[in-house]
């Protein structure tokens, strides 16, 4: 029964030379049924939308929704668990204007609504990273899952809205994106080192978090290391109190959370960090963003410096060999699929990771059984009632 929708959508059509507001926006559009019910759960987050002005609202399609519906992160979403669909849309309004135009193919990372701390701990809010590949606007959330825009440019009086093909995942803790990124060495050091609630509860932190080949490269001096020494090399590859994405990232000495410096430097498109270089940035969490680097970072040799020229560089722990690393590895669960590739940087063959297959979203709370679709069905009999 959707005659609601059809009377007031011709209305709001009628009124189609002027800019219409956001809700007539909504409704005017075919694509866009499932978000209008949807942002109607929410009288708050629906007036607080409608009279906010610069603002962008990435605008997830009804075939979106019903993708992410029928998606394990949607499944996952509880029945009553308002505040996480609330946290999800969000997530989806972009605090700015931002038309596809200023959209570069230089990653930007654009802060959003979502800013409660059950989600988000990143101070001004959760970011997207916005980037143009070719001819198409993309949108990478956590885990690195890309939306595309389908339909760039609805003005509505509040700002822009963008059609999306997907709905974007909210970033998630590092812990658990670690292990869905495959980065179970790093995973198994820091359930070892006892260092998961004090890293994923931290505000605004970036990460430089080794691959699994990096420990594996250096498997032989792993196997001695006190708890001590494990956490004072794990808190050697941590900044806390700065998100810095790749936009931000310059040549330049940092303090990481053990107190000694890490050396950035830039070159050529690429990010070195001491003689490590990042080789896959900009994976974003809970509170800041994560860079995989191709090293493990020795904090008993804060010199080790990058041969940018090469294509691997010597590891950071003299006399070390490679080694495995199963006794790291083998309590963390194999992820339930791979997280995305992340964009192609302009003018460069990337070296991305190993994995390939699709984006796994996930959302913050994966313990409910029964899916939101319950929910947002409910929603779709109550609207047209
Ligand atoms: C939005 O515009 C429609 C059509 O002009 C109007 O009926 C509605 O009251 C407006 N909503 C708000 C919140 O201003
Ligand atoms: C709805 O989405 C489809 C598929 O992306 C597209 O072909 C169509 O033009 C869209 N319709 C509107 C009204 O935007
Ligand atoms: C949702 O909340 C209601 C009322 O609090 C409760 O009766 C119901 O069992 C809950 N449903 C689920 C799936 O948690
Ligand atoms: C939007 O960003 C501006 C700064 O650019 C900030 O002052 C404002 O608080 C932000 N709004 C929200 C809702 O986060
Ligand atoms: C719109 O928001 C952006 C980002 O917060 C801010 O830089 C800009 O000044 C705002 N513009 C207006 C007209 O408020
Ligand atoms: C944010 O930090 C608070 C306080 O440390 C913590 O309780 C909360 O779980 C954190 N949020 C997320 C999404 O990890
Ligand atoms: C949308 O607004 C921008 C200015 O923010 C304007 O340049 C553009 O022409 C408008 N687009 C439409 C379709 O009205
Ligand atoms: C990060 O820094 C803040 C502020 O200095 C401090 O309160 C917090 O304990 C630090 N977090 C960790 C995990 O060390
Ligand atoms: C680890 O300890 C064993 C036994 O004490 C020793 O033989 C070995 O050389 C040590 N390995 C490293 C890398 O220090
Ligand atoms: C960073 O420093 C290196 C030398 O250490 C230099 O080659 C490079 O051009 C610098 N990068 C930037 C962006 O200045
Ligand atoms: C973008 O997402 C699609 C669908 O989830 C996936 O197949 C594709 O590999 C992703 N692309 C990148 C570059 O991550
Ligand atoms: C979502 O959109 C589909 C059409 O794609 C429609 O059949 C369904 O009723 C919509 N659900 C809600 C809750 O709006």
């Amino acid at each position: 029964m959707q005659f609601k929708y059809l009377s007031l959508a011709a209305l709001a059509a009628g009124a189609s030379a002027q800019t219409m507001n956001l809700t007539a926006t909504l409704m005017s559009n075919a694509n866009l049924t499932n978000l209008t019910s949807y942002v109607s759960l929410f009288p708050s987050l629906l007036t607080s939308l409608s009279t906010a002005t610069n603002i962008t609202i990435l605008a997830p399609s009804n075939d979106a929704f019903a993708a992410f519906l029928n998606s394990s992160a949607g499944m996952a979403v509880g029945l009553n668990d308002t505040t996480a669909i609330e946290a999800i849309l969000s997530y989806h309004v972009l605090n700015g204007t931002y038309p596809a135009s200023s959209i570069m193919s230089t990653p930007a990372f654009i802060p959003t609504m979502l800013n409660n701390p059950a989600y988000s701990n990143v101070t001004g809010g959760q970011v997207v990273e916005a980037v143009a590949q070719g001819t198409s606007v993309e949108f990478y959330s956590g885990l690195l899952a890309n939306s595309t825009v389908t339909t760039a440019n609805v003005n509505f009086t509040g700002g822009i809205v963008h059609i999306i093909n997907q709905v974007l995942t909210v970033p998630q803790n590092i812990s658990y994106t670690a292990e869905q990124a495959g980065l179970s060495a790093v995973a198994g050091a820091l359930t070892e080192a006892n260092l998961v609630t004090a890293l994923d509860s931290a505000m605004d932190v970036t990460v430089f978090a080794p691959n699994n080949a990096a420990f594996q490269a250096i498997g032989s001096a792993l196997g001695n290391l006190t708890v001590a020494e494990l956490t004072n090399i794990l808190e050697y590859h941590v900044v806390n109190g700065t998100v810095a994405y790749s936009s931000t990232l310059k040549n330049e000495t940092v303090t990481a959370m053990n107190g000694a410096n890490l050396t950035i430097t830039v070159e050529g498109g690429d990010v070195f960090v001491n003689s490590a270089k990042v080789v896959t940035p900009n994976v974003l969490v809970a509170n800041g963003v994560v860079h995989v680097i191709d090293n493990v970072l020795n904090p008993n040799n804060t010199s080790a410096a990058p041969n940018p020229a090469a294509s691997t560089q010597s590891v950071a722990f003299a006399g070390a060999s490679s080694a495995s690393i199963n006794a790291l590895t083998s309590g963390i669960p194999t992820p339930t699929s791979m997280i995305g590739a992340g964009p192609t940087p302009a003018g460069a063959t990337s070296s991305m990771m190993s994995s390939s297959s699709s984006a796994a979203a996930a959302m913050p709370m994966r313990t409910a059984a029964v899916g939101a679709a319950a929910l947002f069905a409910g929603a779709g009999i109550w609207l047209n009632n």
